[in-house]
């Protein structure tokens, strides 16, 4: 098996955008391929080697959240269309290509990306847990006294950030500055729809012995339909855009070994990028790259309950 850190479909479709993970072409006007490859990227950086199968497994991941997402609040809809190459361009491509990208490729809606991150946050860890330690507070929240690290918070707080550009780092901001960013109705909903997403999300891990201590969303808006309508886009509840902790393993007081790649940051190797601007040439030692392939696909079958069959 071969990993794929970048796709090659620029001599059959247009290309749209390339993220840190994805690469987005077009299909029409309103449709999107979105290619998730197998890079992987810490402190916003992106590895030189890549993690084999990530791209699939977050693409079936995704589409299982989208998918039981619409069931749950069936007024928020998203961008999800289906999974895999489509059968007409599919046909045009060598089948060598059309199926190594199958697995990793989504049919989405194309749509205007709001400039904010959605983050809702269950238990403080992270920067969050970072500046409250110095003041109590986290982006212009003051939060309870004698929190203890990875604590659950009474109830979920929304923290939205920047989205930045390619080579930039996200911001944290306050929901004042959000509103600023996508007009004060917008961000309601936004934050609204979050939070809703995120209990959903976290009674359902919770069955599974998995917690969300946090997650990130992304949201576009449909200008095509009237008024234009707000819609779930990305990828949704993935290692990538969460953390996700084992209940079982799970102790107040201390920072918890996740799913995600807090594993990756959190080893010695990378603590040369605790300052990472414009770092590039980080190559994962092959141990990191089978361990984090194994926590990927551990997050994928405790969450859906079924065995990841290799792509
Ligand atoms: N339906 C959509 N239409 C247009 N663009 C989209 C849609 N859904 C997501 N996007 C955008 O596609 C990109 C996805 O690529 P990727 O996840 O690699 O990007 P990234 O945000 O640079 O990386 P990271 O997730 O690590 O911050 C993001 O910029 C996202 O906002
Ligand atoms: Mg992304």
């Amino acid at each position: 098996m071969v990993a794929v850190t970048s796709t090659t479909l620029g001599d059959y479709l247009p290309l749209v955008a390339t993220g840190k993970v994805r690469e987005i072409y077009e299909l029409d006007d309103h449709k999107l391929l979105f290619v998730t490859t197998d890079r992987i990227s810490a402190f916003d950086v992106i590895m030189d080697n890549s993690i084999d199968q990530k791209g699939a497994i977050l693409t079936h991941l995704s589409e299982f959240w989208f998918k039981l997402m619409q069931k749950k609040i069936p007024s928020l809809p998203t961008h999800f269309l289906s999974t895999g190459i489509p059968s007409d361009l599919k046909q045009r491509l060598p089948s060598d290509l059309g199926a190594q990208l199958d697995s990793r490729s989504m049919v989405v809606k194309r749509l205007k990306v709001l400039p904010i991150e959605s983050i809702v946050r269950g238990y403080i860890t992270g920067s969050a847990w970072t500046s409250y330690q110095k003041d109590g507070t986290f982006v212009g929240i003051s939060l309870p006294a004698g929190l203890q690290e990875s604590q659950k918070f009474d109830k979920p707080i929304w923290t939205p950030s920047t989205k930045a550009e390619v080579g930039g780092k996200d911001e944290n901001i306050t929901a004042q500055q959000a509103a600023d960013l996508v007009g004060p109705e917008i961000v309601t909903q936004i934050r609204d729809f979050s939070l809703q997403l995120y209990d959903e999300a976290s009674i359902y891990a919770a069955a599974r012995g998995i917690i969300v201590a946090d997650t990130k969303f992304e949201f576009g808006i449909d200008e095509s339909s009237t008024p234009p309508l707000l819609v779930l886009v990305d990828e949704v509840l993935t290692p990538d855009s969460s953390r996700f902790w084992s209940a079982e393993r799970y102790e107040i007081g201390r920072s918890q070994e996740s799913f995600d790649k807090q594993h990756l940051r959190g080893n010695d190797a990378f603590g040369q990028l605790n300052s990472p601007k414009g770092k590039t040439g980080v190559t994962m030692p092959e141990a990191i790259v089978a361990n984090t392939f194994t926590r990927y696909k551990e997050a994928y079958e405790t969450l859906l309950g079924c065995t990841w069959q290799d792509k």
